[in-house]
């Protein structure tokens, strides 16, 4: 699996060199692209190059070609500069644009490129007063990184297109004169961070794509040791049949029974070098593939539960990034992994689970199997690490798809200063969530008659009643989320720049609640809260 991003991107002060798509951004109803900020000696030079190109960006205005709203794109070709295309990009209004607009904005920029002839693209720094220079390039690189992203290592030979979509191989960006030369060495440095962080993206995505066929629990846990292995300060285990039986992993051996691919339980632990550093838990679920089990699903769409180890996939690719990025912050990864199918061994509705925890389960569907194995992974976090937070990513339920679709994930959690830290995570990375509530009034629904909790909720609620479910197995711990990814996860359409399959949703928002647990100082919203 090849997780490298497929274009170079490079940062550049030279605005007079010959370029082959430059993209501008312009607001509704300004005329002037934003974001150029030249040094006053070179704007002379600077406006030769640049004022035929913005007297056709006028004539676009006064034939009302283009008005610079949000998501219009144009391209010029102004045969008069150095310049051999412009990509025009509306922006909307200029109270209104947000980051995540302006990664909307790239992805469109790019998808234009990606229909003409271009290898090279250079992006100017557009963005609103509000957003800082570094803020500008990293939403715009997330953007056009993010959007180039292919999943096409099935693919024998390329589409037959009348005219085949260009490769872009080089992103530039163009960097405000202003920014003094001694500055540039850390902007070059902040550029390799969100690289490694949108190479994790792609990983994500890589895992959550592959057919369930190659991504067996065993692939997945030998992937895991491969990667863990480059680095010194992350320990890799991995439990087997055997193992999981003697610790009393019984969820994760029922739902994992009805395949010959046997299930495994991986834990990777990265150990950051600062001594009294927090320790958060994070677990994912990693059903390699979920066919309903006995309670099988309807054929439609089926093939889409060869992602429902998003959340696992997720998870390593957190741990492997907080690793490369040597956060100060422990982070303990636990994936089980099984496959859920129908066969002579599989467990049936009306089972009863001992899970490791103690607590029985009823089993009444077997297609609710990602909270079974949460279960009994929940339990190991909470009793084998001494965790600040527990946080799980999972696919866990259509009822999430129904109530958000694939724009926000729903969040959660028992800890109110923990669901405001990711809230603002999501904020910033556009990874949005939306909290539902963890009433006690919904338990009603999922007790049992016969054994401690049963495995789904009786009508309504499909995505708290699971919540529900997962909190039982937490013990008494004071800061869990769970983030139910089912409808962000895994796209059955392209939005963006999230491709249609899986977006590795998640990645960006846990890395960003990492670093900002990893600076409490900067984060007086978490201080006030957790006071
Ligand atoms: N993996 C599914 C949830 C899912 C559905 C993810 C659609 C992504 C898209 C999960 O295991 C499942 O089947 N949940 C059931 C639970 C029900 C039987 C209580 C569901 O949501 O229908
Ligand atoms: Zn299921
Ligand atoms: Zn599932």
């Amino acid at each position: 699996m090849d997780n490298s991003l497929k274009a170079a991107f490079l940062l550049n002060q030279n605005w007079i060199a010959e370029k082959k798509a430059v993209v501008f951004g312009v607001f509704e109803g300004e005329e002037i692209p934003c974001g150029l900020g030249f040094k006053k000696e070179t704007a002379e030079k600077e406006a030769e190059t640049l004022f035929p190109i913005f007297l056709r960006i006028k004539k676009h205005f006064a034939h009302k070609d283009f008005s610079g709203k949000f998501g219009e794109v144009a391209v010029l070709y102004p045969d008069d500069t150095l310049y051999k295309r412009v990509i025009l990009c509306g922006l909307g209004k200029k109270e209104e644009l947000d980051l995540d607009k302006i990664r909307q904005v790239a992805s469109a920029a790019i998808a234009a490129a990606e229909k003409l002839h271009v290898h090279k693209i250079s992006f100017t720094l557009f963005g609103a007063p509000a957003q800082s220079a570094q803020e500008r390039l990293r939403a715009i690189f997330e953007g056009a990184a993010l959007s180039l992203y292919k999943f096409d290592a099935y693919k024998t030979k390329p589409k037959d297109e009348i005219i085949p979509k260009a490769v872009i191989s080089e992103v530039e960006f163009l960097l405000p004169e202003i920014i003094p030369e001694e500055e540039i060495v850390q902007w070059q440095k902040n550029l390799d961070g969100y690289v490694v962080l949108a190479e994790a993206v792609y990983f994500a995505r890589n895992l959550t794509n592959q057919p369930a066929s190659v991504m067996t629990p065993r692939f997945f846990a030998e992937t895991a040791d491969a990667l863990g292995k480059n680095y010194q300060n992350v320990a890799y285990t991995v439990f087997k049949k055997k193992e999981l039986a003697e610790m009393g992993m019984n969820g994760v051996l029922a739902v994992g029974g009805g395949s010959d691919n046997e299930p495994h339980m991986v834990v990777l632990e990265y150990k950051s070098i600062v001594d009294d550093a927090p320790t958060v838990a994070l677990v994912g679920k990693g059903v390699c593939f979920d066919s309903g089990g006995i309670s099988i699903k309807p054929s439609d769409n089926m093939d889409e539960m060869k992602m429902d180890m998003a959340g696992a996939a997720t998870v390593m690719a957190i741990v492997l990034t907080a690793a490369k990025l040597a956060l100060p912050v422990n982070v303990v990864g636990i994936m089980p992994l099984v496959e859920n199918l129908p066969g002579p061994k599989a467990y049936r509705p009306g089972d009863i689970i001992k899970s490791a925890s103690g607590k029985t389960i009823e089993v009444l569907n077997t297609d609710a199997e990602g909270r079974i194995i949460l279960a009994d992974a929940l339990h190991y976090a909470v009793s084998q690490f001494k965790p600040v937070h527990v946080i799980d990513l999972a696919t866990l339920t259509g009822a999430a798809v129904v109530a958000l679709g694939s724009h926000y994930a729903a969040l959660l959690s028992n800890d109110n200063a923990l669901a405001a830290m990711l809230s603002k995570s999501g904020e910033t990375t556009g990874e949005k969530v939306w909290r539902l509530p963890l009433d006690e009034a919904y338990k009603k629904q999922i007790e049992s008659d016969i054994a401690d909790v049963k495995n789904i909720g009786d009508r309504g609620a499909g995505t708290i009643t699971a919540g529900m479910f997962l909190k039982e197995f937490i013990g008494d711990h004071q800061s869990w989320a769970h983030i139910d990814i089912a409808g962000t996860a895994m796209l059955s359409e392209k939005f963006s720049y999230r491709p249609k399959g899986g977006s590795g949703f998640g990645v960006r928002l846990l890395v960003d609640f990492l670093e900002r647990l990893a600076k409490p100082s900067q984060n007086t919203l978490f201080e006030e809260l957790a006071q």
